[in-house]
Formats: structure tokens, C-alpha cells, sequence
């Protein structure tokens, strides 16, 4: 159906329930907005805050002290989101940790650019496009649990790339919170219980992750026990002030490598040792008079930026936030850049055109076909699910950092080294496990996402940082496998284009469009009768708990508003 139909269609009782849940959200916003307060001294975590000289969000309480301490300590943003993301792979261990890898995008006030880094995980040299076919056939599940999902871990490389090249602090001061934490015991949150819950009896044929996250008797710990990864804050420590020869060339890589080997893995010691973070150039596209910057390829940043670009020039103008109208197009457009995800891949294999995709011409291309949409292919059932953090640091300079990481699917590939307290990723599988097999998250192989040594896979991780007239203005991010690229769409748009404040934004329900499968997947705390307008306009909907998590900080000239996201936890802490 043409999102024009679905405009012209809008019953009146919808117009007026979209107006009460528009009133609705005002006061919600209201109250929401006198809530927040400095919560830096507070002992009890709260995912909305305001801050003056310095704000961190992260998907972990613990870790958002973490990374304010680092401020009040002198750090800078950098030094604080290190920390940060230390602190949180101890304490959100199923989602991401040194075994793992991610992006970050980073804005220097002084200078008045930005920077981005990939640290993503990449291929194995010994790793072969065919690696995940058995009798002929793809076994994707090869690729999701145990060794040969695991790829050469970025994460220490990439904080100490950032460290040397902005921080201004040695990696053992930033990394301190994080072997407090993990030494003397942290806090298991709502989120980290269930998913030991969930995964207990895979928890249970590994030694490692049993000997931290399980009883003696085998029962998974809960919300709320403590949890100490005490042979984590030892390889922590050991790695000194020079991470990157400890763990791509030292003690770590040797333990690694004899773990691989004695279980069948490809990761070799050359691998490591060939390891390099890659600084790229940011991309940037216009979204109605601001700046907005995102990662390049092999990250989703570019299918973000398509997004806005589409929703651009008065393309949302009357429409209200969450109404049935604005849903429609944000899901036809949501398609169309799920489609153009297609061409996305690692740049050093693949020729990816992302200055073609982020011409005016190609963006307007795509709003011609979100508002032209051929039918597609029937639904299977859509994936969701809650590894990999984000996290957002704004300081007193002006100076900003957004990023995400992870290990993939919960606790990466189920598999820890024991002695080093350190739990594999399962990157691979965010390869093409051969063309036309859909991935963990339902994401369709395509060849040029086909696994090659030494490649990246393509990645949905997508922090943004929004600046207008010269300086940010605001910083999204978030997890949620392919819910990070609707996500970060919908609260930077609650943001920019409806003018909610970053709680309000990053509270709204949301929905999710992939293009295949054929099916919008929708939060249930999205009214019913909205809902039911988007239904009657022949949409399929999957009502969902909840879509993955994204936080927000909204920068102004007299403070700081940070929001962690609700659905998964964590913790706004500014001072
Ligand atoms: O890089 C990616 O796109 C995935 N490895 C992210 C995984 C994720 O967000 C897990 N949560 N659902």
C-alpha cells in the first residue's frame, strides 16, 4: 500500500486517539523531565539524569559510575567511555567484553572533528566462505555456538587505539573500575539474571562461564546475587599499561591460542598478532538543518542516514510521534534501507558505494520506492534478542563519544577461556553463512557479506553523534541486532523531528521493519489502537515485549540530559 493511501485512509477515532496519546506522552514527558536529577552520588540506578559538567550512559549502572568517576578523576570523554566499556564487559558479560569487538564514533571539541573507529572482530586466516556447509548443506548453527563462530577479538585494540590517540590516561586507570568489579563482585542485574536463566544449560558444558554465572549445585545465579569473574580482573591487570602486546603477542594470545587448538577452533597466533583497529572516515548526511555523523561500512550507519535522508525536507511536517500515518512511512522507508543493507559489507573486500548511497539522488530513489512498495515475500518469525551494549559519554569540553559493542548472540559462542575469565564471540555468524541464509537475526546472506580471511562481517552497531550549527546537539545509540537501526532512527527522530527530550525519546514505543521477513514487529506498550490502524492498512504485525535498547544524550549549551534505556536497565549518571 502507498504511505499517501494509508495518510488519506486514517479514520477519525484514530485522529482522535492519536491526539489523547499525544497528550498523554506530554505529561509523561513532563514528569519525566522534572524527574531526572544529578545522580552521580545515588546509590540507586536510574536511567534518566542531568548533568552539567559531564554525563555517561551505558546499558550498565556500575559501568555509568565507572565512566563519571574517570570524569571527576580529570579524564576526558575518551578516558570515560574506555572505562566505561571496560566496567560494562564485566558486568553485562553475556553482551560484550574483551572477546569481543565493536564501533566508535568519537567527536574532539578542540578540534572540532570527528573520528571513527572499527574495531570489529574479523575472519580467521584459516576461515573459508564454505566453512559452514556440511553434506552440502549450510549449517548456520556452526557458526552461532562454539569455537567456529568465533572471530579474532578487536575490543583491547580498540581501546587502546582511542586511548593513545585521545585519552590522557594510562589503560590502567581506566581500567580499574572494571577489575574492582569484576575482583570483588558486582551486582547481577535484572537483565544479566534472566539471561543466565535463559542460557543455563548451555551455561553448564563450559567450564568457565559455569564456574562464574552457576551455584555449586549447578542452579544459575540470580538478579540480585553478586557475581565475582575473579580470573577476568586478573587478565584485566596483567595487561599492564601495553594491552595490545599482552593480549594480541603475550600471555593472553598464547592462552587463547592453546584453547583453540585444543578444541578445534581456527583462531591462530598469527591472527591475533595481525590484528589492527582500522580509523575510518565518518560518514554525514543532512537530516532539516543538522549535521548527523554515524560509522561507515562494515556498520549499518550508512542505512541510517539513507533513513533520515528519506524523512528529510518536511517529509514528517504535521505528522504526530507514534501516529498510525508516521508509522506507515517510517516503515516503508525502514524497508527500503533494509534492502539497501544488502550492498553493505566490508569496504576492504567489497566496493561499497556509500557516497553513491548517500547522494540526494539515491536517497530520494529511496523515497520514491517507500512510497511505491512492491509486495513481498511472506513471514517467518522475526528474531530479537538482547547481547551487545552501547554506551555515550558527553564532558565539560564539549567533547563526545558513542559506542557500541559486542560478542554477538548472548554469551557470544557459549564458550569461555577459563583461566583467563575472557567469553568468546560468536561474530561470525553476522556473515553471509552461505547466499540466502538468514543469520541470528533473520538477516539474509548475501555474497557480498560472504566470509573471506581476514574480513569483517557487516554489522547493525550504528552510534550516531547530531550537530547543529558546528556543534552536537545530541548522541544515540544502541543493541538489539538489527533493532539498532530502526531504534536509533526512531529516538534520533523523537529527538530532531518531534522535539522530545532524551527520556521521553528513548521511552516511546517502537517499531521494526527488515524487509524479509514481511512482517513489522511492533512493541506492545504501542496502543492498541494504533496498532489496529496500521493492521487495517494491511500491515502484518508480531507484538513483541520490547525492541532492543537505545540510550540518548541531548547536549545543551546549560546541560546535559542522558537516558539509558528502560527496557534493559542501566544507568544515566551525570554530575
Ligand atoms: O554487529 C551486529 O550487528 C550484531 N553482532 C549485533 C548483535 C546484537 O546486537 C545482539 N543483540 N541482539
Amino acid at each position: 500500500m502507498a504511505v499517501s493511501k494509508a495518510l488519506m485512509s486514517m479514520p477519525r477515532r484514530i485522529q482522535f486517539f492519536a491526539a489523547c496519546s499525544r497528550a498523554i506522552a506530554l505529561l509523561l514527558a513532563l514528569a519525566l523531565f522534572i524527574a531526572p536529577c544529578s545522580n552521580a552520588d545515588s546509590a540507586a540506578p536510574q536511567t534518566s539524569a542531568v548533568g552539567v559538567h559531564g554525563m555517561v550512559v551505558s546499558e550498565s549502572d556500575d559501568a555509568a559510575h565507572a565512566g563519571v568517576e574517570i570524569l571527576k578523576q580529570g579524564g576526558n570523554a575518551v578516558d570515560a567511555a574506555l572505562a566505561t566499556e571496560l566496567a560494562v564487559g564485566v558486568t553485562n558479560p553475556a553482551a560484550c567484553g574483551i572477546g569481543g569487538g565493536g564501533f566508535m564514533l568519537i567527536y574532539i571539541a578542540k578540534v572540532r572533528h570527528f573520528y571513527a573507529l572499527d574495531y570489529r572482530e574479523t575472519a580467521p586466516l584459516q576461515s573459508r566462505p564454505d566453512m559452514y556447509i556440511r553434506n552440502g548443506k549450510p549449517d548456520e548453527d556452526l557458526a552461532r555456538d562454539g569455537i567456529l563462530g568465533v572471530g579474532v577479538p578487536g575490543e583491547i585494540a580498540g581501546i587502546d587505539a582511542a586511548l593513545r590517540r585521545f585519552g590522557t590516561m594510562k589503560f590502567q586507570q581506566i581500567a580499574a573500575p572494571a577489575e574492582k568489579l569484576a575482583g570483588d563482585g558486582y551486582v547481577a542485574s535484572e537483565h544479566l539474571g534472566k539471561e543466565i536463566e535463559t542460557l543455563a544449560p548451555k551455561l553448564k558444558s563450559d567450564p568457565g562461564l559455569s564456574q562464574v554465572f552457576l551455584k555449586p549445585d549447578g542452579s544459575p545465579l540470580k538478579a540480585g546475587d553478586t557475581i565475582v569473574a575473579k580470573n577476568l580482573a586478573a587478565t584485566l591487570k596483567g595487561l599492564g599499561n601495553d594491552p595490545v602486546t599482552n593480549f594480541y603477542r603475550g600471555e593472553v594470545a598464547a592462552a587463547l591460542v592453546a584453547f583453540m587448538k585444543a578444541h578445534g577452533g581456527l583462531l591462530t597466533a598469527a591472527d591475533l598478532a595481525n590484528y589492527r583497529p582500522d580509523w575510518r572516515d565518518p560518514i554525514h548526511h543532512r537530516y532539516e538543518g543538522y549535521d548527523v555523523y554515524a560509522m561507515p561500512p562494515p556498520s549499518s550507519g550508512g542505512v541510517v542516514l539513507e533513513m533520515l535522508g528519506a524523512l528529510d525536507s518536511g517529509h514528517l511536517a504535521g505528522l504526530g510521534v507514534n501516529s498510525p500515518p508516521y508509522l506507515a512511512r517510517l516503515i516503508e522507508v525502514m524497508r527500503q534501507g533494509f534492502i539497501d543493507r544488502e550492498q553493505y559489507a566490508d569496504p576492504s573486500f567489497v566496493g561499497v558505494e556509500i557516497q553513491k548511497l548517500l547522494t540526494d539522488s539515491h536517497i530520494l530513489e529511496l523515497r520514491e520506492r517507500a512510497m511505491h512498495p512492491k509486495t513481498s515475500p511472506p513471514p517467518p518469525a522475526a528474531a530479537h534478542d538482547h547481547g551487545t551494549t552501547n554506551l555515550l559519554v558527553a564532558d565539560k569540553d564539549g567533547n563526545v563519544v558513542a559506542l557500541t559493542t559486542t560478542i554477538n548472540t548472548v554469551f557470544g559462542a557459549k564458550m569461555s577461556v577459563p583461566e583467563l575469565g575472557i567469553i568468546l564471540n560468536d561474530e561470525m555468524d553476522d556473515f553471509a553463512v552461505a547466499p540466502g541464509v538468514p543469520n541470528a537475526y533473520h538477516l539474509e546472506g548475501e555474497l557480498a557479506n560472504q566470509v573471506r580471511p581476514g574480513k569483517r562481517p557487516l554489522s547493525s552497531m550504528t552510534p550516531i553523534i547530531v550537530t547543529k550549527n558546528g556543534k552536537p546537539v545530541m548522541t544515540t545509540g544502541g543493541s538489539g541486532g538489527p533493532t539498532i537501526i530502526s531504534g536509533v532512527l526512531q529516538v534520533a527522530l523523537n529527538i530532531l523531528a518531534f522535539h522530545l527530550d532524551a527520556t521521553s525519546a528513548v521511552a516511546e514505543p517502537r517499531i521494526h521493519e527488515q524487509a524479509a521477513p514481511d512482517v513489522v514487529i511492533v512493541e506492545q506498550a504501542m496502543p492498541a489502537a494504533t496498532r489496529s490502524a496500521l493492521e487495517q492498512m494491511g500491515y502484518k504485525l508480531k507484538v513483541v515485549p520490547n525492541l532492543g535498547a537505545v540510550g540518548a544524550i541531548t547536549i545543551a549549551p546549560a546541560n546535559l540530559h542522558g537516558a539509558a534505556d528502560p527496557r534493559k536497565g542501566g544507568g544515566a549518571v551525570g554530575y
